[in-house]
């Protein structure tokens, strides 16, 4: 059967939907033929694209969530921010207290140090995307557990599938660990690039850590600089 692709995108965001809706309800399964079941494993949802989705779809998606823990002590659910069609897309770890209290990802400390970087490379914020692995601050910004990220991965994967950016910047160890599914040290990977799915990523300290460590702001500004002039071409 040929299938339309219009109607196919729509369709998928929909069944997405609706299985989380099932699992939530605590659905363990359905029915399904061994044959449905050898085309569904055939689709690889993530790589089919879906522009149709959007942010605000993505975020009405997400609701007030309580899928892992973490949604007992926020104060606010930091989505992300930036242009939904943006060519950079910036990724942290997960809100601070700032964020947390605002609902916006890096307007603490860090933020503005990532605002004097977005400036430096002659972009606004409003320019690039930014967001985190998670978008709940954890207890004490302790770093996020494997549960609360496995729970909020799909939700990045879609805003990144939504906006189809050509460079994501990864700021840090946890970012870019599970952006690039690698344990290897953020300090061996910066300033090279790497692929998620079709898209450039290239690692680089998080400015929270430059704030301790301001001797690595030039390694930084070495990774902006590469980045830069692949955004060029
Ligand atoms: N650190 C992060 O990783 N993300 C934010 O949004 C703020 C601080």
């Amino acid at each position: 059967m040929e299938i339309n692709t219009h109607r196919f995108e729509n369709v998928i965001p929909a069944l997405i939907a609706t299985f989380e809706f099932m699992k939530r309800c605590g659905l363990r399964g359905v029915q399904c033929s061994e044959k449905t079941l050898q085309i569904l494993e055939s689709w690889n949802f993530e790589t089919i694209p879906v522009k149709t989705i959007s942010l605000d779809d993505i975020r009405a998606d997400l609701g007030n969530c309580q899928r892992c823990k973490l949604w007992k002590k926020r104060t606010h659910l930091v989505f992300g921010e930036g242009n939904p069609t943006a060519r950079l897309v910036f990724v942290g770890e997960g809100p601070g207290y700032e964020e947390d209290q605002k609902g916006k990802p890096f307007v603490g400390a860090a933020g503005k140090l990532l605002t004097k970087i977005i400036a430096a490379m002659g972009l606004d914020r409003q320019d690039v995307y930014i967001c985190n692995i998670i978008k709940c601050r954890p207890p004490k910004n302790r770093n996020p557990e494997p549960d609360e990220i496995n729970a909020c991965l799909p939700f990045l994967k879609r805003q990144l599938a939504a906006i189809q950016p050509e460079y994501i910047c990864t700021l840090g160890s946890v970012a870019t660990k599970v952006v690039l599914q690698t344990d290897e040290p953020v300090s061996r990977l910066r300033g090279k690039f790497f692929k998620y799915k079709k898209i450039n990523v290239m690692p680089t300290y998080h400015p929270a850590f430059l704030l301790y460590n301001p001797e690595r702001k030039r390694d930084v500004w070495e990774d902006i600089q590469k980045l830069m002039k692949a955004m060029e071409k």
